[in-house]
């Protein structure tokens, strides 16, 4: 008899409908069971699925005893309360990356999942289970590049301009807690989880002049400092013209790697009168496709395996430690000292 781990999913938007169609379609080791959004159409979307269960509230899908794990895809604002609110209610959980906005957030669900150590709680830092990362973490933990004192890397989205990141930043904690932390996680990774020290941060608007009322930008830069001497230097925009153009780069005393450079659709160029060219990601979900499905197929593997979780949870503490400092350099406009770090 083949095992398999019974979801509900919560938060059907922009990329809770994306998770649904994994879950439904592409991970044998699970069932998408329930789906839970407030939003009626978005409920309608997920039956057209298949998904079988529709809850219009949390509290209706933590309740379902149909349900071993649930997927949180929900305003990063509510992470903390579900994520306890489901251990509280036996349940598995995936959350999506940020953990939450603030540390004492971050450390109540890491004493919730403390106590229930027979559940597997896990972040979805997405880039670490892409295949090109993947290999770059190993050629490095290999020594292919000596010892990594450097890692520049910038989270760029392709300018949206009907407006929805001017909504989001209601909920988002900010560019730096939302793309930076993404750069900050795989950071940690690469570097071998040296401890941050100081962080630095600035930020503009090049178009979308709502996000003033957030005290958000579109477009940031930050740098940070470990104690070991390690250095990373982070860009995020909302605004690229071309795409999503996501990459990453390590400096070590051997030599250096680059994962995700010339972002690109696929492998056709085009030359003509104008010149060669070749088309870029359009989106995060296109660039991390299989990243993506691997990351719910670990999770899912997590839990029927009794293994612990893929990604430890102190990780997507130390993570939002150090994107909440660059939050603080760049609001205060001053050095942030990087206090309590693990
Ligand atoms: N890993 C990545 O690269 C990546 C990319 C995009 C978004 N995210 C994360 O995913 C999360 C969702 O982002 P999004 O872009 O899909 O946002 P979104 O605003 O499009 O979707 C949020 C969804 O949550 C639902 N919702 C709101 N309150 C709810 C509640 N109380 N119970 C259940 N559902 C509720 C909304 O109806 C909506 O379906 C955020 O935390 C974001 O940081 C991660």
């Amino acid at each position: 008899v083949t095992r398999s781990l019974r979801v509900g999913i919560a938060g059907l938007g922009r990329l809770g409908m994306r998770h649904a169609e994994n879950l439904m379609q592409r991970i044998p080791e699970v069932e998408l069971l329930a789906a839970c959004s407030p939003v009626g159409t978005e409920r309608a979307a997920a039956g057209a699925l298949g998904v079988p269960r529709l809850h219009a509230d949390y509290g209706g899908l933590l309740s379902d005893p149909y349900i071993d794990a649930v997927f949180l895809v929900t305003p990063t604002s509510l992470h903390a309360d579900q994520i306890v609110a489901a251990l509280e209610a036996g349940k598995h959980v995936f959350c999506e990356k940020p953990l939450a906005l603030n540390l004492a957030d971050c450390l109540r669900v890491e004493a919730a999942a403390a106590k229930r150590p027979d559940l597997v709680v896990m972040i979805g830092f997405v880039r670490r289970f892409d295949p090109s990362y993947r290999d770059a973490a190993a050629r490095i933990a290999a020594g292919a590049i000596g010892r990594p004192y450097f890692v520049r890397s910038q989270t760029t989205d392709k300018n949206d301009p009907s407006g929805f990141f001017v909504k989001f930043a209601a909920t988002s904690g900010g560019i730096f807690l939302d793309c930076t932390i993404h750069d900050i996680d795989l950071a940690r990774w690469l570097l071998g989880a040296p401890t941050p020290v100081r962080a630095w941060a600035s930020g503009t608007i090049a178009l979308h002049e709502g996000l003033r009322q957030y005290g958000d930008v579109d477009n940031a830069v930050a740098t940070v400092e470990f104690a070991g001497g390690q250095l990373a230097t982070f860009f995020a925009s909302r605004t690229l013209a071309h795409g999503q153009d996501t990459h990453t780069e390590v400096f070590g005393t051997a030599g250096s790697l680059a994962v995700g450079l010339g972002a690109r659709l696929n492998r056709v160029d085009l030359c003509d009168e104008r010149g060669q060219r070749h088309e870029c990601t359009p989106d995060f979900f296109s660039r991390f496709y299989e990243a993506f499905q691997a990351e719910a197929q670990a999770f899912a593997r997590a839990v029927l395996d009794r293994q612990p979780s893929p990604l430890p949870l102190a990780d997507a503490t130390e993570a939002t430690r150090v994107a909440i400092a660059v939050t603080h350099a760049f609001r205060e406009r001053r050095i942030v000292e990087v206090e309590g770090a693990r």
